[in-house]
């Protein structure tokens, strides 16, 4: 118990371990938490986030484990985004206040100007077979020339479906790392997953695969490989969209557009050779695509590994946009993999995901890559642009002021008297904690 002294925690409970805790019901679950961990009274909170509709609860409890709440976030639309043609109103899961505005801001200024054009570098997924083999590389090699076909053929039970969509199996490669890993070699295989993500599909045709290659290798070569472990890569290089914006400098509509423009450049440029940068400004173009792939079901972990990854890919840390101005003409691109999916995991399965999905006119996997990296890009466009002009503090602290009074406890019309008071003044935590002590 240490530094605690009970006197002073009335609500402290011994913490404690437990085997066989997935076991329990979800209300026994509950009762342990209430036993051991939870502020007296609190499970009521729990409670409170159930859905009342119990059929729609069991879908929730049944995506992950454990489940004892839901926990909600904002679903949000960013209305005004042209893209390719084609207007989209888009939803966005965050909870961090600004995104949506910022988004909305970036959708609505580009949509007088031409709106986002994209293009999908690639469509490629892959997954590695992780082997050890004590034979010799050439043999190897061979080995692999001659029977690509056969390993093709081998998965066909797991494939065919997929091949009916246009999937399947692309290439198979052998990578020989012997000589900084001793006998280690991946068999790298490339995918075509049509709509979907393609995660489970590539896992299954991995496992397949490594148990007919163990065999044959075997059985060629009197050398048994160790297969090591079968997993798709959340890094997808060859799954690449870019997407783009251009206009005229002189169409930014202000007086002093051809200095902020430059100092635009200037910042992008910025976060291309500093890596401290880089990441902030990543980390503001992730802020959209995150919140389009959490509302449409899709594993947004997955995506920022791969694009951080992506975004190193040349063994520095750098900006996944440039911008340039040149002749007059300003344009800003992105350039990120996202492997995503529009069926298949939790796209279908969340009735919000599947709704949003709807919202977005039923889009194919690569439209979505479109629409999430133009997302990304309206928002780091939108927050480029207030770091070079007004600051960042002042749209995104205008926004976050009602989290701080509710943090502050203000009452609703002390709430409302203070969202009066600050748009004339610049919002701070302080300046809202004095504004509230002078109440
Ligand atoms: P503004 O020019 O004051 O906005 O910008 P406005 O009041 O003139 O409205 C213009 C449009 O913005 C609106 O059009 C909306 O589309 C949108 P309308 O709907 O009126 O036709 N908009 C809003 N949408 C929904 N709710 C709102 C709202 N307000 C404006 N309340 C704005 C205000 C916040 C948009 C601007 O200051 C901005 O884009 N700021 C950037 C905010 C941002 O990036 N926030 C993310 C958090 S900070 C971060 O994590 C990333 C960062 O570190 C990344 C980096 O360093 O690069 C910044």
């Amino acid at each position: 118990m240490g530094f605690f002294s009970l006197t002073h925690q009335p609500n402290f409970k011994m913490s404690s371990s437990i085997s066989g805790f997935s076991k329990l019901s979800k209300a026994e679950k509950i009762q342990w938490l209430r036993l051991n961990y939870l502020p007296d009274g609190s499970h009521k909170i729990l409670e409170q986030f159930w859905s009342s509709d119990n059929a729609f609860q069991n879908v929730f409890e049944n995506f992950s484990e454990n489940t004892v709440s839901n926990f909600h976030l904002p679903y949000s639309i960013a209305p005004n985004f042209l893209i390719d043609g084609t207007l989209y109103a888009v939803p966005m899961v965050t909870e961090e206040s600004s995104v949506v505005a910022a988004a909305s801001a970036g959708a609505k200024f580009w949509l007088k100007r031409g709106g986002f054009k994209t293009r999908i570098i690639n469509n490629l997924k892959e997954g590695q077979i992780h082997f050890n083999w004590a034979g010799e590389a050439q043999i190897l090699e061979a080995f692999i020339r001659t029977n690509i076909e056969s390993f093709i053929s081998a998965c066909k039970n797991t494939t065919s479906r997929m091949e009916k969509r246009g999937g399947g199996i692309n290439t198979i490669t052998l990578r020989d790392f012997t000589a900084i890993e001793p006998q280690y070699y991946q068999l790298k295989v490339q995918f075509r997953t049509a709509d979907a993500m393609g995660a489970n599909f590539i896992n299954s045709v991995l496992e397949e695969l490594a148990d007919f290659f163990s065999v044959r290798l075997t059985a060629e070569t009197n050398i048994e490989p160790t297969i090591i472990m079968c997993i798709l890569s959340n890094y997808t290089p060859d799954c690449v969209v870019e997407s783009m914006v251009q206009c005229k400098v002189s169409e930014f509509d202000d007086k002093n557009a051809e200095y902020y423009t430059d100092k635009f450049q200037k910042a992008v440029r910025i976060a291309q050779i500093d890596t401290y940068r880089a990441v902030t400004h990543n980390k503001g173009l992730m802020n959209g695509v995150d919140a389009v792939a959490i509302a449409t079901g899709n594993d947004f972990r997955a995506i920022e590994a791969g694009a951080h990854a992506f975004a190193a890919r040349d063994g520095v840390y750098k900006s996944l946009s440039e911008c340039t101005v040149e002749g007059g003409v300003f344009t800003m691109r992105a350039t990120l993999p996202l492997a995503v999916g529009t069926v298949g995991g939790l796209t279908r399965l969340h009735p919000l995901a599947k709704l949003s999905l709807e919202l977005l006119q039923s889009p194919t996997s690569e439209q979505l890559m479109s629409i999430i990296a133009s997302v990304g890009l309206a928002q780091n466009f939108a927050a480029v642009r207030s770091l070079v002009t007004t600051g960042i503090q002042k749209g995104h602290m205008k926004l976050h002021l009602s989290n701080i009074l509710n943090e502050m406890g203000a009452s609703e019309s002390v709430a409302e008297s203070a969202q009066k008071y600050f748009e004339s003044h610049t919002v701070s935590v302080n300046a809202v904690r004095d504004y509230l002590n002078e109440k």
